[in-house]
């Protein structure tokens, strides 16, 4: 039994699943298998990691794992899923806005990730690329099309830090950045980066040298070239768009 998922192999059944969804928060991943599955098992609970085994409406199993947040719980995670025989797993996320136009309630679909995250290079070294699989980016990019969801294609800055790293200062409890950080969300605007995430870098860096597909449809909740606020009203919208990109991409 793998320690931190809290289930194994065989609570998969005998038509297991390999695609796994994962969220960060574990009620995303309730609301996803509730309102989305079909025969809805719960699998774990354990350490907040909630786990679901459902089916979708043409009977292909799912799983729906919450990742928890960050790159260093998304990691044990991941390399539990393979562990248990998952083959292809999509984060539905949220993110913040660093382009004008890509819009709150918007979704972006992640081709590639700048990975300022240490996990990322306990996985590979830090030049190594964190690129998304290209069919499923390209098959994600045409859900959102045909559902005329508006999304972006492109890259993401996978950071360790919500508050630091992706440079809040009115917000933080601490104003006072590390120099090297002031100004770095205007360097990533100039250098076309979408949106700012915790996670996707290392996911798909351990997707490259684990061998597995890996994806990413994040809903925009934070526009930082205007301010450092969640926008809460909007995150349901975002959120609810991500998730219908996704289970489009793999109906
Ligand atoms: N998630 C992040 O990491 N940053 C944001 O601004 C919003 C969601």
């Amino acid at each position: 039994m793998p320690y931190h998922i809290g289930f194994s192999q065989k609570d998969l059944g005998t038509n297991p699943p390999e695609i796994a969804l994962l969220s960060g928060e574990p009620e995303r991943s309730r609301h996803i298998a509730h309102t989305y599955l079909q025969n809805v098992k719960l699998l774990s609970e354990y350490r907040g990691l909630h786990s679901y085994l459902g089916y979708s409406p043409n009977q292909k199993p799912i799983l729906i794992a919450t990742s928890g947040m960050g790159a260093p719980s998304l990691s044990i995670v991941v390399n539990e899923l393979i562990q248990v025989g998952i083959k292809k797993i999509i984060r539905i996320g949220t993110c913040g806005s660093i382009q004008p136009h890509v819009l709150v309630g918007s979704v972006v679909i992640s081709q590639a990730a700048l990975c300022r995250q240490g996990t990322a290079n306990d996985i590979a070294p830090p030049e190594y690329p964190a690129v998304a699989d290209p069919f499923l980016t390209v098959a994600l990019a045409q859900a959102a099309q045909k559902l005329d969801i508006p999304y972006h294609v492109g890259i993401t800055a996978s950071v360790d830090s919500f508050y630091e790293g992706q440079e809040r200062v009115q917000s933080s409890a601490n104003p006072n950045l590390q120099s090297w950080l002031l100004g770095i969300t205007k360097q990533y605007l100039h250098l076309n980066i979408l949106n700012y995430e915790m996670e996707t870098g290392t996911l798909f860096k351990m997707a490259s040298v684990y061998g597995f597909t890996a994806g990413c449809v994040c809903g925009v909740i934070a526009q930082r070239t205007q301010s450092e606020d969640i926008i809460a009203q909007d995150k349901n919208l975002a959120v609810e768009r991500a998730i219908k990109v996704v289970l489009e991409s793999i109906s």
